[in-house]
């Protein structure tokens, strides 16, 4: 049975339909990547897995149980951290009392020794007492990551972690990613528009557009699929200063690598 499962779910903002029946499942232990052009509706599902929206209709099940009757707060206690396209840290706190609020909803008292260990892992110690807001960005989606990591989730959501980081920092952050997933035995559930970092360590991969799931496999399938590459096209058409580029596969790569997000909300 799969850690995380989608089912059929339905989300519509007035006449938009955010999501429209989708179904995926994460599998216990892998890293599933998540994709689709701009407004494909990726941060939706991240917000109805994590409670702050309510689907129109299907079900989200975690370990084979409903989580769509726990209210959000209760979320982290089910295991399930996320972090945030765009940043959401208290900014007048601390990197360490950031990090220390993450561990709250788990229902465990987590003190400074704790903190200060998810600090090492993505190597903040020495910024603990830096107010959060006074740090570089990519800093800050490091803070993230340690307060999403403190609460020892089974489940961890990122939502385009690559975003605003260079290509060498993209790399690492792919082998990091792999490193907590085996150190912290964790399954993870990644958004990016970094089409490279997601076919390298994904194990598994859905494709959204419009709403709708269009592809599901592994890296090397999804990469070469018709249906994938159409969606990537028809978006790059939005972008008249992108080059296309010569060939199938590495056209989904380079699209996707070289749009950012229209939209940072
Ligand atoms: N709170 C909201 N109210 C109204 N419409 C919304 C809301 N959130 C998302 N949408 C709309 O739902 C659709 C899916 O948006 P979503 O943010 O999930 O896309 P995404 O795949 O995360 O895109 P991106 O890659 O740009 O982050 C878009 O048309 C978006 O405008
Ligand atoms: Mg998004």
């Amino acid at each position: 049975m799969a850690l995380l499962e989608v089912r059929d779910v339905t989300l519509r903002f007035g006449g938009i339909v955010a999501l429209d029946g989708v179904s995926f499942d994460v599998e216990e232990g892998q890293i599933s990547g998540l994709i689709g052009p701009n407004g494909a509706g990726k941060t939706t599902a991240f917000n109805v897995i994590t409670r702050l929206y309510k689907p129109d209709s299907g079900e989200v099940l975690l370990d084979g149980s409903s989580i769509l009757k726990a209210p959000a707060h209760k979320i982290v206690g089910k295991g399930v951290a996320r972090t945030f396209q765009n940043i959401q840290l208290f900014r007048t706190m601390s990197v360490l009392e950031n990090v220390l609020v993450g561990a709250h909803g788990r229902g465990r008292r987590v003190g400074p020794k704790e903190a200060y260990e998810v600090l090492d892992v993505v190597g903040l110690r020495e910024r603990a007492l830096f107010p959060a807001a006074a740090l570089p960005y990519g800093i800050q989606k490091r803070v993230e990551l340690a307060r999403a990591l403190v609460a020892k989730p089974r489940l961890l959501l990122l939502d385009e972690p690559a975003g605003g980081l260079n290509h060498e920092e993209v790399y690492e952050l792919g082998e990091f990613i792999r490193k907590i997933r085996d150190d912290f035995e964790l399954t993870v559930l990644l958004v990016e528009h970094h089409m490279n970092l997601v076919m390298r360590i994904s194990d598994d991969v859905n494709v959204l557009s419009f709403g709708r799931k269009i592809a599901n496999g592994p890296p090397s399938e999804v990469q070469a699929d018709p249906a994938v590459i159409e969606a990537y096209l028809g978006a790059d058409d939005e972008h008249d200063d992108d080059e296309p580029s010569p060939n199938g596969t590495s056209q989904v790569s380079d699209t996707v690598s070289d749009t950012e997000p229209e939209d940072e909300a």
